[in-house]
């Protein structure tokens, strides 16, 4: 596995593992769970999640999944990087503390690793900011970060007291929708922010791209390994693609592993052309 600096020098694993949708129905809990508790087995080391997500019910999962491979001895707690996020709604002083003390609780942890203001919201940045620094002086989070912004938001936030601290930007990029390549990524990597890929399958549609499929079948692999190599191969940026089925969580780990050549990069080019101007940040 793969591994970058976030600005800290705290090393991090270049794939991880999102849980969005995860946690929204007691039918599918024990499955997600192991799917979770199959990734750590598998390898993977970091896991991203939010208090939204479910209500609440997908930090249980990767609570539980997370507490059964600690108790199991399949890992040790500083080997796992856990992300979540705070509702935009909630990230006031306070409001900030309080909701990272309820998604400890319900990831049965006692700090998280990275904490993410899930979007701009209408709470001062610099006031959610401070909380985030109280919140690691005080051992909750180890680092922070935001998600969702833009080129300008950014510029605010590093503009702010401490606003350069922020270990990352978590924004939708894949070969789908490639706009951050126009200014967002390269300012970040000039500041040596990585950038965090969600849904950098595109929510799994990118496995039903013709173009793509003849390609990756002449490569020999399947097309959502491709396009997840494309985004891993991107220099500073982290893919948090969401799997729970097995078959999946193997095939996004070996993609980890492709080595794109010249040929490839090209002919991904042509199929998905890189952004010849400014767009607004796209979300999901
Ligand atoms: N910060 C934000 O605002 C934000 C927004 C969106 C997402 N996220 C984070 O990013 C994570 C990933 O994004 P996402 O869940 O939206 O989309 P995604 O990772 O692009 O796609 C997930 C979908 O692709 C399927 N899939 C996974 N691996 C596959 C493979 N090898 N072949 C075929 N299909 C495959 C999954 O199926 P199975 O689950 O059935 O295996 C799931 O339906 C989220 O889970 C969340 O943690 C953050």
């Amino acid at each position: 596995m793969n591994h970058l600096a976030l600005p800290s020098g705290t090393s991090v694993p270049t794939l991880g593992l999102g849980t969005w949708r995860m946690g929204e129905s007691a039918a599918s809990r024990r499955a997600e769970v192991a799917a979770i508790r199959l990734a750590i087995d598998l390898g993977y080391r970091l896991f991203d999640t939010a208090e939204m997500y479910g209500e609440g019910g997908a930090e249980e999962v990767l609570g539980q999944a997370v507490a059964e491979a600690l108790r199991a001895g399949a890992v040790r707690r500083d080997e796992l990087f856990i992300v979540s996020k705070v509702y935009p709604h909630n990230a006031s002083r306070t409001g900030t503390a309080a909701a990272c003390e309820r998604s400890l609780q319900r990831l049965m942890l006692d700090h998280v690793d990275l904490y993410l203001l899930h979007w701009p919201g209408s709470h001062p940045l610099h006031d959610t900011v401070e909380a985030f620094e109280r919140l690691r002086a005080r051992g909750r989070i180890r680092e922070w970060g935001v998600s969702n912004f833009d080129a300008d938001d950014m510029a605010e936030l590093w503009g702010l007291d401490g606003g350069t601290a922020c270990a990352t930007n978590q924004v939708y990029y894949s070969l789908a929708e490639r706009g951050v390549e126009f200014d967002l990524l390269p300012r970040q990597r000039d500041r040596k922010v990585p950038l965090m890929a969600y849904s950098p399958l595109a929510q799994g549609e990118l496995a039903a791209h013709p173009g793509l499929l003849s390609l990756a079948e002449s490569i020999g692999v399947t097309p959502t390994q491709l396009a997840l190599a494309w985004v891993l191969h991107q220099p500073g940026v982290i893919a948090i693609p969401k799997a729970v089925r097995e078959a999946h969580l193997r095939e996004n780990l070996a993609a980890a592993t492709l080595k794109l050549g010249a040929a490839e990069l090209a002919a991904l080019d042509r199929l998905f052309p890189p952004p010849q101007r400014k767009t607004s940040l796209a979300m999901v």
